[in-house]
């Protein structure tokens, strides 16, 4: 019963969210006026796109830091899915993201596979970053996304929560090469895309950076997942997954 109500204030939030966004008014309109003159006649071109970043596996003080910065320098927000054992010593990291607008998630406790545990090995990674969020924040509306992408049965029932996937992965993590990564995600980026990096390497962040500022010149548009969702008219549902949002 709680988690109905908790699903319940999260579609109200949800619903809030599309309502405000014309609050993101001046961000819509520059991204527009980037990729089209004032005097352009309006085309499939011109018209904007809207896109998720979500990242993985930190919070970690010097990339997220980082990241942060130059996200609040172009009034980006992004999804963070965060690993639970790095959340003390960084709650200010974490209030951070929730002042300036970012939306928090749960990626385990210690990063491990979510399919085939038993139910109290599941709450051992799951529920418990959901406590440590929480008590980080206050508030206890946090999406899922399982290491791996690996989700199986038992994962979509005991989730408590709905599980995002991914719809562009340049795979920051293996050669953490810089130009590779941004050409990888600026050459597929599409409407209603969820794109993956990872914010504890100083390369994604770099990535990720220059992502925002190239699909901003294409008339792109971040937002968090739940307000990608909301943009879709979709009510996000507990234990089932979503690899994009498209229109
Ligand atoms: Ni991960």
């Amino acid at each position: 019963m709680v988690l109905r109500l908790e699903w319940k204030k999260m579609t109200m939030l949800a619903l809030t969210a599309a309502l405000i966004l014309p609050w993101a008014g001046a961000g819509l309109q520059k991204a527009r006026s980037e990729a089209c003159p004032a005097d352009a006649v309006l085309t499939q071109e011109c018209e904007l796109k809207l896109i998720a970043l979500t990242f993985d596996d930190g919070p970690r003080r010097s990339t997220t830091t980082e990241l942060l910065d130059g996200l609040a320098q172009r009034g980006v927000r992004a999804t963070f899915f965060l690993i639970g054992e790095q959340v003390p010593g960084n709650e200010d990291l974490l209030r951070r993201m929730d002042e300036e607008g970012h939306q928090i998630g749960i990626h385990t406790y210690d990063h491990v596979m979510l399919t085939g545990l038993n139910a109290a090995d599941f709450s051992a990674q799951v529920d418990r970053t959901r406590t440590v969020l929480k008590n980080a924040l206050g508030h206890n509306d946090f999406l899922l996304r399982p290491p791996y992408g690996m989700v199986d049965d038992g994962v979509k029932r005991r989730a408590g929560c709905p599980i995002i996937l991914w719809s562009v992965d340049p795979e920051d993590w293996d050669d953490k090469n810089t130009d590779r990564i941004v050409e990888h995600v600026v050459s597929r980026a599409k409407d209603g895309d969820i794109i993956l990096l990872h914010d504890i390497y100083p390369t994604s962040v770099e990535a990720a950076l220059r992502i925002v500022d190239a699909l901003h010149q294409k008339g792109f548009y971040f937002l968090t997942v739940d307000e990608l969702a909301a943009q879709r008219r979709l009510s996000l549902k507990a234990g089932s997954t979503y690899l994009n949002f498209y229109p």
